[in-house]
């Protein structure tokens, strides 16, 4: 939620920050805005509601010579998205503009002090007291030093940020600090430059500096000593070794790539992720996991897993369960981490809990780590951003390898984490002695096929086209299915409503009865998740149920279903699966259908309203 870029060097700093900027806007997109601290000493602010598009026309408008500022892309959380809301935010002298990603939860307390300290506030964000505040500690117990001034701001705060400061008087500086939403450094030979995610450094560098919760650091730039970037700790003490990581994205994997959009893009890399993140996963031995580092005894002893997720990870828990469940003979509770961060826990040093977010940054999913760590349980993290508060957070990481997923709906991610999912299932199957090496082995081959099968279900995205007439006029839609069918109707229903506005309903078919029929009437769209699986059967009622009461029913059903095909209105077609690996092939179609009916309806594809990819606050 919100992206923060800051830049100093020997360039000018606006294509960096519009860039970098236009790389985040996943993360929001109410409004943008850029301080540029030109070298003249004094701090132009350009900002807009509206897109990042928007900002740079405006930009285009204006001369700044600067080699320094900050910019922000939004997701409003305090005051509507307006121009006097968007960031940067300065103090009453206008020689300072900070950009936040985040909230101060304490700024009612912190706005109402400072008014009547004499300051006068512009916006209605939280953001603007910490300009407010380094005004104040600038002028009284900080004597004009910025990085004291900035230790003193923090030490007031409550909540989280990842923070980008400017100073008129220091043409060349950028302050930055993190605490709870993520930041990462990284200096070249032109010049020092800060961003809320890796991906705002693609085609710049793969070196990245991680900066961790509670740290401050000073970016520079002069013609003699180059970039520098010094990291402090809270308290002032200077950091020797930070936190590195290197990337290995190449630079193209950000961009479109000649698809009409990252989503599109992004559902046709399902079969190469797959591929990868199976590569070299089956030994002689069983399934390759060597990021768990747990000992046989350890998985022996594992009295329950708790898999914790947000949204569309979410989703991939409910699969996990299942699986882990019937095969490794854990039983595992899956939770929504917004609502498990609230609720008792039963906790014993044998407990695991698995974490599963595609960005690494959720803040819900990440207080959920560290709760089941407070509480002493080893938590396991799936995620797909290498060196993400997630990875770091964990005791070990199972690292996707999507690689950078734009769209803020999650296709590619939610595929290869349930891929991930199986290769943890099977792992753990096998440890417990609950499958035999000859089975895992016979699981893994069939779960090398599923590329394959997705690559099939690519090449009929025309049956999801042609099945968007039946959502055009509709107000409400309802999404069916029964066992793993249930859960890609979760998925599904979530990708339709996401992206095309259409109100989606997912509900087991059999519960559907206990409510949501009274929902259909002449004309109602409902999809029923219907593959030859154990409850195909008892889900053909169902279509019958919804079709006597005048549903159009899209039906995702095995090649060949004769019979669903007879009482259906429009097919999409999926190869024949083994039952378990289903889900993972189903989806697609599903993925396919959302965006063809966001399309029909003129929705933006990559960027719904309302929604950031990453939500980083509670
Ligand atoms: C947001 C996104 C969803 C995503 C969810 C969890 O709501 O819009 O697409 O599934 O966050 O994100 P995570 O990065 O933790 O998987």
């Amino acid at each position: 939620m919100c992206g923060i870029v800051g830049y100093t060097g020997k360039n000018q700093a606006l294509p960096f920050l519009l860039n970098g900027l236009a790389t985040l806007e996943y993360r929001g997109y109410d409004s943008a805005g850029v301080a540029l601290v030109s070298g003249a000493g004094s701090i132009e602010q350009i900002k807009c509601l509206g897109r990042v598009a928007a900002l740079k026309k405006l930009c285009e408008e204006i001369t700044v010579d600067a080699t320094c500022g900050i910019a922000h892309t939004r997701w409003a959380t305090h005051g509507e998205p307006s121009n006097f809301n968007a960031h940067p935010h300065s103090d009453c002298s206008g020689q300072l503009s900070v950009v936040h990603n985040g909230i101060i939860e304490n700024y009612q307390e912190l706005k109402q002090e400072l008014e009547k300290a004499g300051h006068s506030f512009k916006s209605s964000t939280d953001t603007e007291v910490i300009a407010h505040l380094l005004e104040e500690n600038l002028q009284h117990e900080a004597h004009g030093d910025m990085l004291v001034a900035l230790q003193l701001a923090i030490s007031r705060l409550t909540g989280s940020w990842a923070l980008g400061v400017v100073e008129a008087r220091e043409p060349h500086t950028l302050y930055v600090a993190r605490s709870g939403s993520p930041l990462v450094l990284a200096t070249t030979e032109d010049g020092a430059y800060a961003a809320s995610d890796i991906t705002a450094f693609a085609g710049i560098t793969n070196h990245v500096v991680n900066m961790e919760d509670g740290q401050i650091a000073r970016l520079s730039y002069s013609k003699d000593s180059g970039a520098t970037c010094k990291i402090f700790e809270s308290d002032g003490t200077s950091v020797s070794n930070p936190d590195t990581f290197d990337i290995d994205w190449d630079a193209s994997a950000a961009t479109m790539g000649g698809y009409p959009d990252f989503m599109a893009k992004e559902i046709a890399e399902q079969p190469e992720a797959v591929r990868r993140l199976l590569k070299n996963r089956l030994t002689p031995d069983g399934i390759r996991l060597d990021e768990l580092d747990i000992s046989t005894d350890e998985i022996a002893a594992i009295d329950r897993i708790y898999i914790v997720a947000c949204g569309t990870s979410y989703h991939v828990g409910l699969y996990a369960r299942t699986i882990i469940e019937s095969w490794a003979r854990i039983p595992v509770i899956v939770a929504q981490a917004s609502e498990f961060n609230y609720e008792e826990v039963l906790v014993t040093q044998h407990t695991l809990c698995i974490i599963i977010t595609q960005s690494g940054e959720t803040a819900d999913t990440l207080a959920s780590a560290r709760k089941m760590h407070a509480a002493g349980a080893k938590v396991l993290a799936i995620t797909n951003v290498v060196g993400s508060s997630a990875a770091r957070e964990a005791d070990a990481v199972v690292y996707v390898q999507a690689g950078p997923e734009v769209s803020v709906a999650s296709t590619k991610a939610y595929t290869a984490q349930m891929v991930a999912a199986v290769l943890l299932a099977l792992f753990l199957a096998e440890k417990t002695g609950n499958m035999r090496l000859k089975e895992v082995c016979t699981k893994f081959q069939e779960l090398e096929r599923v590329p394959q099968l997705i690559e099939e279900v690519l090449t009929r995205g025309w049956q999801d086209e042609a099945a968007t007439p039946a959502f055009i006029e509709a107000n409400s839609s309802l999404f069916l299915g029964r066992g793993f069918g249930a859960t890609t109707a979760a998925e599904g229903a979530l990708k339709l409503k996401e992206i095309s506005y259409l109100h989606a309903e997912s509900y087991p078919a059999g519960e559907m009865k206990h409510g949501p029929i009274a929902l259909i009437d002449q004309g109602f769209p409902v999809v029923v998740v219907c593959p030859d699986d154990h409850v195909r059967y008892k889900t053909i009622s169902n279509i019958e149920e919804v079709k006597a009461r005048g549903a159009v029913v899209i039906a995702l059903a095995t090649d060949g279903d004769q019979k669903v095909a007879q009482i259906s209105d429009y097919l999409l077609l999926v190869p024949a699966a083994p039952e378990y690996f289903s889900p993972i092939v189903g989806v697609v179609h599903l993925q396919m259908l959302a965006r063809f009916v966001a399309l029909a309806r003129g929705c933006d594809i990559d960027k719904p309203r309302n929604l950031a990819k990453s939500v980083t606050v509670e």
